[in-house]
């Protein structure tokens, strides 16, 4: 970080005062609560719709200059340093990487060098134009500059631009596991199987105590939105969610979804209650325990969410009245970053072909139906994991 990096901050800086003004903060709402609205399958397709391979036209998505359709985007040499998200693993045979590669459809589909993680040098004018174009989470339409230049400024560590550290991790493979909640996890006695990966990312409301033996104890990363984290919590606390997982090495993902996202981050960061939103003076140290500091917490990058939902789960629902309210799940933009950063994937708790055999979450006494809510397309999801298992590419939990 030169002096030319200041100078710029602090020229952004000067315009977002004056351009906040004009801004307005767009909230919004996703509607992953469980009390909220819900339309249920009928608004999915039964056969979803496949992959979209690399090149086909973005059709009604209108989410504005990717990086992939060639839009001029060249991070300014100084600021952006390329950083690919992930080194080729040495001594990994059978990695992720290597069988998406060698697939024909997948290896259309996969862009290892796609930054998946966002950090402070991030925040230049050409990024900053660039996404202000497109809505959350793939962009920073409406969102102040201000607010997420403050935010971003924070993300400095050398933690901030990997979600792990390949040398501190033993062998030459690593293995991660991604656990949905699941009810295929009710007596499926996959915690040791689980806790035995390098890495374990857990999401939302997942409920460890009484469930050791199901679904492990070990935790690497929690990842969410702040309004799933919060819904969670009160959705969930019958069933003994009463709070984040919290341990020292375990790291947080925030999705940024929404204003809140960038401003929780920032109070998180600073140890310092939310100023302002939704969530104002609620204290991040609830949530994430004492330790406030930039090392704790990642930031997935909008451009990683804008690829992983044009390629990987491009809905139908893109096509309907919800479409500016769809996102992938948490549980799959887990999967998909733990695919773009491991070497070696399972995923358990995820939604199967034979789902409806089992209740929404592994945590529920009596059985109850998966919930499809609009702004998700779970049976596409589906379709995406099946075939991943298929190719290799993750091994998915099925029983
Ligand atoms: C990151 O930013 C904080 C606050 O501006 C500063 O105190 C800290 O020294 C910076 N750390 C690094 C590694 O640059
Ligand atoms: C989950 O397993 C427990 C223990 O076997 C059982 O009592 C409970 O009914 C199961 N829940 C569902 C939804 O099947």
């Amino acid at each position: 970080m030169g002096s030319p990096h200041w100078k710029r901050l602090c020229l952004l800086l000067l315009a977002g005062l004056t351009s906040s003004l004009l801004l307005y903060t767009h909230y919004y709402t996703t509607v992953e609560s469980p009390t909220s609205q819900r339309i249920i399958a009928s608004l999915l397709q039964p056969e979803p719709l496949v992959l979209a391979p690399s090149g086909t036209p973005h059709r009604r998505w209108a989410l504005g200059g990717s990086s992939e359709s060639g839009n001029s985007f060249k991070p300014s040499a100084e600021l952006e340093e390329p950083e690919p998200s992930r080194q080729q693993p040495r001594t990994c045979l059978h990695s992720v990487m290597a069988r998406a590669k060698a697939d024909p459809k997948f290896g259309e589909i996969f862009r290892f060098d796609t930054p998946v993680l966002m950090w402070d040098q991030h925040f230049t004018l050409a990024t900053w134009n660039r996404l202000r174009t497109r809505h959350v989470p793939y962009g920073w339409q409406g969102l102040s500059l201000a607010v997420v230049g403050s935010t971003l400024r924070l993300l400095n560590a050398s933690a901030n631009r990997h979600l792990f550290d390949r040398a501190a991790l033993p062998g030459g493979c690593v293995r991660c596991a991604v656990v949905g909640n699941g009810g295929i996890l009710n007596g499926s006695r996959q915690g040791q199987a689980i806790d035995a990966h390098d890495l374990v990312f857990r999401i939302n409301g997942a409920v460890i105590k009484g469930f050791e033996e199901d679904v492990g104890t070990k935790v690497s990363f929690y990842g969410f939105t702040v309004n799933t984290m919060k819904n969670s919590l009160i959705a969930y606390e019958e069933y003994g969610f009463t709070r984040i997982p919290q341990a020292k090495d375990l790291k947080y993902i925030f999705i940024p979804s929404d204003v809140r996202d960038y401003v929780m981050l920032r109070s998180a960061i600073q140890g310092s209650p939310v100023p302002e939103g939704s969530d104002k003076g609620d204290e991040p140290q609830k949530y994430f325990g004492p330790e406030a500091s930039a090392e704790k917490f990642k930031l997935l990058h909008p451009d990683f969410l804008q690829y992983l939902t044009a390629r990987f789960l491009r809905s139908e629902i893109l096509n309907t009245q919800y479409s500016s309210l769809y996102m992938p799940s948490t549980g799959a933009l887990m999967l998909l970053t733990a695919l773009h950063t491991c070497d070696q994937v399972s995923a358990y708790g995820f939604i199967t072909a034979n789902y409806e055999q089992f209740s929404d979450h592994y945590y529920e006494v009596e059985k109850k139906p998966l919930v499809f809510y609009a702004n998700h397309d779970m049976m596409l999801e589906a379709a995406l994991w099946r075939s991943l298992h298929r190719a290799g590419i993750i091994t998915l939990y099925q029983r």
